[in-house]
């Protein structure tokens, strides 16, 4: 046991205060906006998610509040969240969506998202994408690098449209977030290098069936400061007036997404200090601006809710229910994630150092190291915080782990919004060719 590590650790009344969404009731114990999450978790057992409906609208109302000062239009980064429902708010609190590939395209057209409020990024989108986001008419097609340029402009002759583009350029600035959701290094595989840019947006200005309409980056997700997005977008402007000056129209900037949330106890990044740095880079170039957040919409909106099957090594490891199948975040990027009671006796008691782990045979199935939490027995319910962004989205059926059911929570109403999987779904799609079971192979 680590007692400095558990005597850093928030408790959890300050992880409860700090987000306005959630309280511990003394009966009901832990309530997300006017529902006890342990209603939830009798009715569909764990692990389970749990979004928060209200707690997205006033988010993305909050962000848009704050950007409309200057303009700028949210376009809601699909990826970090791509459920019906969490869309459908999304469409409804007058949001675009930003899609990485024809399945998101799919969901968020599904959800009600207008195709001229849909723009669509990523570094390697096939024909079929292509050809299916010039056929629903998007908005933008963010183009990564001269080769596909070439390739939007030629299936964009071949269904006889025109492509309207922006180039993603990469601008080279650290965002100071973790190595592997770090975007605009030029070490990264994403955009295009600023001293490249002119010139291709020249070829894109020329080709026929490609209407150049700006540029666009993103520079990595959970970013927390506001220097890396000075720096970066001090570059765009830069070019913006660099392209104008050799004739070129640059109607857009489509600024990107990675705009940080608080985990443990570190403020996340205020929308209008955010709004600041866009109105202080972009003054006086007449742009359309665009942004595309993801985790700052949904992240602190969801939750994963486990039970605790187990405690070993003399109690040091806390064996949960829910595993990295679920939530691959800590194993993957070593994020931190609170984890509270939902019992506000249990949430009340004498903490200890431990390690939360899941069920899954690796080491790395691990929610936290040597966290101070309050003592867990068997079959005491947890709530994993900030889950609501590249949770349910990232999940996988590894160690063949049916998907956990999604609730959403909306006021004091709640509702299944996806059934759990059944394990006949596992095998769903796959099958036993016959030739294996001849006996004369
Ligand atoms: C192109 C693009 N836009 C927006 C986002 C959303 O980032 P975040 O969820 O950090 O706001 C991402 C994710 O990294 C992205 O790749």
């Amino acid at each position: 046991m680590d007692a400095h590590a558990a005597a850093a650790d928030p408790s959890v009344a300050d992880l409860i205060a700090a987000r306005p969404h959630l309280a511990m009731h003394p009966f009901d114990g832990l309530v997300l906006e006017d529902v006890p999450l342990n209603a939830i978790a009798d009715a569909l057992g764990t692990p389970v998610w749990v979004y928060g409906a209200g707690t997205i609208r006033a988010r993305l109302a909050a962000l848009t509040a704050a950007l409309a000062g200057v303009g700028a239009q949210v376009h809601y980064a699909v990826k970090a969240n791509d459920h019906l429902a969490v869309l459908r708010l999304m469409a409804q609190g007058g949001a675009g969506a930003d899609v990485v590939s024809a399945g998101e395209l799919a969901r968020a057209r599904r959800a009600g998202i207008p195709p001229d409020c849909i723009v669509f990024s990523g570094v390697g989108k096939t024909v079929a994408e292509i050809a299916a986001a010039l056929s629903e008419g998007i908005a933008q097609i963010n183009i990564e690098s001269a080769a596909e340029l070439d390739m939007v402009a030629a299936v964009a002759a071949r269904l006889d449209r025109v492509a309207k583009v922006a180039l993603r350029i990469n601008p080279d600035v650290d965002a100071g977030t973790h190595a592997k959701i770090t975007t605009g290094r030029a070490e990264n595989k994403f955009g295009i290098a600023c001293a490249e840019a002119a010139a291709l947006y020249a070829r894109a200005a020329a080709l026929p069936g490609v209407a150049p309409v700006g540029i666009a980056l993103h520079i990595g997700s959970q970013i927390l400061s506001l220097a890396p997005y000075r720096a970066a977008y001090a570059r765009a402007a830069e070019l913006v007036r660099t392209l104008r000056a050799a004739g070129h129209s640059v109607r857009r900037v489509d600024c990107g997404g990675g705009i940080g949330i608080g985990y443990r106890d570190e403020p996340g990044a205020a929308p209008d200090a955010f709004a600041g740095t866009l109105r202080q880079a972009f003054a006086g170039l007449e742009v359309e601006l665009m942004v595309e957040p993801g985790r700052w919409l949904v992240g602190p909106a969801g939750l994963l809710l486990a039970s605790v099957v187990l405690s070993k090594g003399g109690e040091r490891f806390v064996v949960l229910d829910a595993a990295m199948n679920d939530l691959v975040r800590p194993a993957m990027y070593d994020a931190w994630h609170a984890i509270v009671p939902l019992a506000a006796a249990r949430a009340a008691g004498a903490v200890a150092a431990v390690d939360v782990v899941g069920p899954v045979c690796e080491s790395g199935d691990t929610f936290a190291r040597a966290r101070a939490l309050p003592r867990l027995a068997a079959g005491d319910r947890v709530a994993i915080l900030d889950a609501g962004a590249y949770g349910a989205v990232m999940s996988s059926t590894y160690n063949a782990r049916p998907l956990a059911p999604i609730a959403l929570v909306d006021g004091g109403n709640w509702a299944v919004v996806r059934a759990r999987q059944d394990v006949h779904d596992l095998w769903r799609g796959e099958s036993v060719p016959e030739f294996l079971d001849r006996p004369d192979r």
